[in-house]
Order: structure tokens, then C-alpha cells, then sequence
């Protein structure tokens, strides 16, 4: 079965085809950081207005290689979490096209979507495993005893870790989107420098990370603009230090409280480089996507519409967005 899969939850508009859940046929994304780069985070009426215009072009080419949409058998799209004007476009357009083109369509869950990725991997792991799903939109942790269940296991309480990066670049100089950078400022700097909290490591598998933004932010201000360019790089490497001992130490416990000993990293933070090398040391094997398959993007939302359908998941007719669903729980 060939499954067409769009994505507009966000600030990626994406369209993707998958053979069977698990063979990547095509995967095009239009990427709109530009667009919100001046206001420093994504600015939901720009996105919408951006998906509407981006979305057409996007499928046309994701359905090239098959022949257009006559080369699918069902359609499916995210319908949330996510911002509800964006989550409307891929919505509506995905309604459409499936009553025109007269073949199903699945409703996907977004963060299903992140851990179905998975089985596109060219080696891509066998469940039970643990994944943590660390992109600018969620922080959260997921036992996986078999493709299709999910069991939540503690998720942000506050920001993001990859909003989190992106406003603490944001307060450092750094352009957006601002984890790369970051990352690459910290490299230059001294870890221990600065020492900033490492919010509720101890305490169950929740995450926090606006006391830590706030604790960058008040040390900012404390030591003024000159001395946080000076700084910068310092205060780079000791806040990704923290913020990374924060996920390595409750994925690791997840594991160990479910006893996995396989670790799925997904979402845009996995690109971190400083982290990989941390958790390599760690004793359990681990699975990242490759990049292409960590940002947002329509293959993995085909990918996650297989076990939709599996399931009988199909998205009625006078569904909506659901912009705070959530995952196993
Ligand atoms: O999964 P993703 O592409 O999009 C969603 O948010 O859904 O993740 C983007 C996030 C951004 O916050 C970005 O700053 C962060 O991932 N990110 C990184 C790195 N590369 C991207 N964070 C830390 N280190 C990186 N190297
Ligand atoms: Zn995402």
C-alpha cells in the first residue's frame, strides 16, 4: 500500500510517499525559517499563510515519482498537535484531495509521526524501545513495546529543549534557528564556566527547562552586553551542558525503569553532535534517524498513517484540528 502523507503542524510544509509503512519513496519539505527568522520564533498566521501557499508544489513533487495522486492508495495527514490555523491547511487540503482522488485518508498524530520515522531507517530497530522525541515544538519520553503502542513516560513541563536552545541563542547574538548555532558557539567555550540549574533532574521522567532559560537570561542581564559577547561562547558550552545532562540522565532512566536497551532519539535536537557522543558512552544501543527523517516532514507522517490504518484510524469528515492531542496517555 502507498500512502501520500502531508504535514503542516508547524513551520515545515511537507508531503512524502511511503510504500507499506516502511519503504521512503519520496519526502519534500519547504522549510519556512526565513520567513519567521526576523520575529525570532514562529509567528502562527505567517505559517498558515505559508503552508496555502507552499502546500500544492509540495505534493506535486512528493507525487512525481509516482505518477501523481492516481500512484497512492490512501492519503494521511496530521491533525495535530500543532498550531490550529497550519494543522487547518494540511486538514482541508487533505479532505479534498482524498474525496477527489476517492481513496482513504488516516488521521495522524504528530508525535506518532516523529517515532514512526524510525522504520524508515535504512536499519531501522526492532521495538520494545524507548524513544525521546526532542524537537523545538516537544520534549517527551515514550516506552514503544511494539510499533503502534506508546505508553507516555514524562514529557516538558514548560518550554521545549529546542526552544529552550533557540531562545537562549536568541538572548546570546545567535541567529535562528538557534540550536545549531548554539552548538557550534559552545564548542569554543568552557562547560563548567557558568554553573546553571539542572531543573527536576532528580525527579521522576518530567522535564523542565524555563528555569534554566530564566537562570541564562538573569545571568545576562547580571554581567551586562559586553561581557556577554565577550562570554558568549561560555555561556553557549554551559548551557547546553546542562540542558543535554537533563535528557541523557532521563532517558537513560526511562530505559532502565522499563528495562530497554534500545534508545530511539528523535527530532530536530538529535542533530546535536555534543549529545551523540555523550550518549555513546551509555549502555544501551542507539537508533537516530537520519536528518532528513528528525525535522518535520511527510514520510513520517506516511510512515505513521500505515499504523493509522492499521488501526481503522480514518479521519472523519467533520474533524478537526486537535492542536494539544497527545500521545499515550
Ligand atoms: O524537529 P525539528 O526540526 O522541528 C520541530 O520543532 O518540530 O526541531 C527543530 C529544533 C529547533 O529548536 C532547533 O534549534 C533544534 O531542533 N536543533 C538543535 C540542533 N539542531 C536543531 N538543538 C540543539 N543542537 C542542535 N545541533
Ligand atoms: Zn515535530
Amino acid at each position: 500500500m502507498r500512502i501520500l502523507g502531508i504535514e503542516t503542524s508547524c513551520d515545515e510544509t511537507g508531503a512524502g510517499v511511503v510504500e507499506d509503512g516502511v519503504r521512503l519513496v519520496s519526502n519534500v519539505v519547504a522549510s519556512q525559517a526565513g520567513v519567521h527568522a526576523p520575529f525570532g520564533g514562529v509567528v502562527p498566521e505567517l505559517a498558515s499563510r505559508e503552508h496555502e501557499v507552499n502546500l500544492v508544489p509540495v505534493v506535486a513533487r512528493a507525487l512525481d515519482p509516482v505518477g501523481g495522486i492516481k500512484g497512492v492508495d490512501a492519503l494521511a495527514v496530521t491533525y495535530g498537535p500543532g498550531l490550529a490555523g497550519s494543522l487547518l491547511v494540511g486538514i482541508t487540503f487533505a479532505k479534498a484531495a482524498a474525496l477527489a482522488a476517492d481513496v482513504p485518508l488516516w488521521g495522524v498524530n504528530h508525535l506518532e509521526a516523529h517515532v514512526a520515522a524510525l522504520r524508515l531507517m535504512p536499519e531501522p530497530p526492532t521495538p520494545p524501545l524507548v524513544a525521546l522525541l526532542a524537537t523545538g515544538g516537544h520534549t517527551a519520553l515514550f516506552d514503544v513495546p511494539a510499533w503502534g503502542l506508546y505508553a507516555a513516560l514524562g514529557e516538558t513541563r514548560d518550554d521545549a529543549v529546542g526552544e529552550a536552545f533557540d531562545k537562549v541563542a536568541r538572548l546570546l547574538g545567535l541567529p535562528y534557528p538557534g540550536g545549531p548555532a548554539l552548538e557550534k558557539a559552545a564548542a569554543n567555550g568552557d562547560a563548567a564556566a557558568f554553573k546553571f540549574p539542572r531543573p527536576m533532574l532528580d525527579r521522576g521522567l518530567a522535564f523542565s527547562f524555563a528555569g534554566l532559560k530564566t537562570a541564562v537570561a538573569l545571568k545576562v542581564k547580571d554581567i551586562g552586553p559586553a561581557e556577554t559577547a565577550r562570554r558568549r561562547d561560555d555561556l553557549a558550552a554551559s548551557f547546553q551542558a546542562a540542558a543535554l545532562e537533563c535528557l541523557t540522565t532521563k532517558a537513560l532512566a526511562a530505559c532502565r525503569l522499563k528495562g530497554r536497551r534500545r534508545l530511539a532519539v528523535v527530532g530536530g535536537v538529535a542533530a546535536n553532535e555534543r549529545w551523540r557522543t555523550a550518549l555513546a558512552a551509555a549502555p544501551v544501543e542507539l537508533f537516530y534517524p537520519p536528518l532528513a527523517l528528525c525535522g518535520d516532514n511527510g514520510a513520517m507522517v506516511a510512515a505513521a498513517g500505515f499504523l493509522a490504518a492499521a488501526r481503522g484510524e480514518t479521519l472523519a469528515w467533520e474533524a478537526g484540528p486537535a492542536p494539544a492531542l497527545e500521545l499515550g496517555a
